[in-house]
């Protein structure tokens, strides 16, 4: 490629923004970060980050010492910046029960940069959004910049998962342009010209079907988990190994293994969202059979959890008032402190909802939770959260957990009783060492 800087300003630092800010930044161009949120600025212009992503902040920086990467909270600024400007707000689930996202962040973000946007560039969507949003935003923004029709608009969606983000960003499988001609495609092209000279394929469309890329893959991972959890309880009914199982599908390239983990299914901020926003969609649309089936595929995944419960009372003999459960993890999933949706969280408080005494520990989201579920107990150590336990759950994969001797273990409890929620455990050693272990869509040993 011809490695040529460019300036690219990224609206919101969230996850994906302030990822998305630093690799660009990576990369070699000059980039111009801009968040309403004025401590989230400061902190980021720090070279803090405000979640915890393996890789992150040391890149950032990295890019901060450099002069790369700088923050704002002019929007003035940003418009006289940028000859590409990234949207990266949050479209979170909206309140109204509709499933619909909710795009105020995302129309807000247009209504704020398009009066300063006085020259010919580039506005590109990232934040996932519903299909036809990006002919919306194109309409009000065209309106309201000064510019008119010297600026063009693209879609860009983002495929990075969390506790990857660096890498998914930097080196991700393909990278996605959605346009309404060449010239954005030529400019996005030089955006992402080091992966793309790299041999990352960059795949050109049209705004729509770019912005249904996003969703269908969502939807799809999301089906692929809801799959082998149906196949868990399948295995439970029948005596037979739902790991094993999912080994010998996956070895077929046409399956895959990846994602046919079984457990307590999928949270997070983006999986469970994207398939009700979807749905959502689809059901506008008059698309009956996408809805019927993601409906299917958030009740498997709601699912999960409460067989997780049954489970728990069933081990303690039916009534869970009074009982010490110990829950390891709270993180939606390993090396990430994101607890929003996390399967582990959601059951705790049931738990504890039904007379528990659940005692939590994580290794990095205690603190986040403790703010959302200020009703449990929480403690430093798994030895601390086991002390007298009748029960021990594993809800969260942190490779931690892997490392845990249950033989020390079982001098803690009060009862050596563990369920596997994750079904990554050595249940093996855990029965050799005297423990009666349960997990879901496996054999009773
Ligand atoms: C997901 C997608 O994987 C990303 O490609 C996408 O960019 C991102 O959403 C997004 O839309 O922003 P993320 O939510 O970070 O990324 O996490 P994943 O690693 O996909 O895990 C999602 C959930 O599925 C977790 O709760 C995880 O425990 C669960 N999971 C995953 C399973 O239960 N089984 C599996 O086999 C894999």
């Amino acid at each position: 490629g011809n490695g040529q800087i460019l300036r690219v300003s990224v609206i919101g630092t969230g996850y994906l923004g302030l990822t998305h800010a630093v690799c660009m930044a990576d990369l070699g161009h000059q980039v111009l970060a801009i968040d309403v949120d004025a401590e989230k600025i400061a902190k980021a212009a720090r070279g803090e980050t405000p979640f915890f992503e393996p890789g992150l902040e040391p890149l950032l920086r990295k890019n901060l010492d450099a002069g790369r990467l700088r923050f704002t909270d002019s929007f003035a600024e940003i418009g006289e910046f940028g000859d590409v400007h990234f949207i990266c707000v949050g479209t979170p689930q909206s309140k109204d029960g509709t499933g619909h996202a909710d795009l105020t962040y995302v129309f807000g973000a247009a209504e704020a940069l398009a009066p300063h946007l006085n020259r010919a560039t580039l506005v590109v969507g990232k934040s996932t959004v519903p299909v036809g949003t990006s002919r919306q935003l194109i309409d009000r923004m065209q309106a309201a910049a000064p510019a008119g029709e010297l600026v063009d608009y693209a879609f860009n969606p983002e495929f990075l998962r969390e506790g990857y983000a660096v890498q998914d960003s930097l080196t991700p499988d393909r990278i996605v342009f959605g346009v309404t001609g060449e010239s954005a495609e030529t400019l996005l092209r030089r955006v992402f010209d080091t992966p793309l000279s790299s041999g990352i394929p960059g795949i050109t469309m049209d705004l729509e079907t770019a912005e249904l890329v996003k969703v269908a893959a969502n939807s799809f991972l999301a089906t692929k988990i809801s799959f082998i959890n149906v196949m868990a309880e399948m295995c439970e009914a029948s005596g037979a190994d739902v790991i094993k199982l999912a080994d010998a599908i996956g070895i077929d390239e046409r399956i895959g293994r990846k994602f046919l983990s079984p457990g307590l299914g999928f949270g997070g901020g983006c999986l469970p969202k994207d398939i009700r926003a979807f749905r959502a969609t689809a059901g506008e649309r008059g698309v009956g059979s996408l809805v019927d089936l993601l409906t299917t595929v958030d009740t498997i995944n709601l699912g999960r959890r409460h067989r997780v419960i049954d489970l728990a009372r069933q081990a303690l003999g039916g009534d869970l008032s009074g009982k010490r459960i110990a829950v390891l993890g709270a993180a939606f999933k390993p090396n990430s402190d994101d607890i929003r949706d996390s399967p582990s969280l959601d059951i705790s408080g049931r738990l504890s909802d039904e007379g528990a005494i659940v005692s939590v520990h994580d290794p990095v989201a205690m603190a986040n939770a403790k703010r959302v579920r200020p009703e449990l107990r929480y403690a430093d150590s798994v030895h601390e959260a086991a002390d007298g336990a009748d029960l021990v759950l594993h809800l969260t994969e942190w490779a931690d957990y892997r490392a845990i001797d249950p033989a020390a273990l079982r001098a803690t409890v009060a009862n050596p009783v563990l369920i596997d929620g994750r079904c990554t455990l050595d249940a093996a050693a855990w029965r050799a060492a005297g423990w009666t272990v349960f997990v879901p869509g496996r054999p009773a040993a």
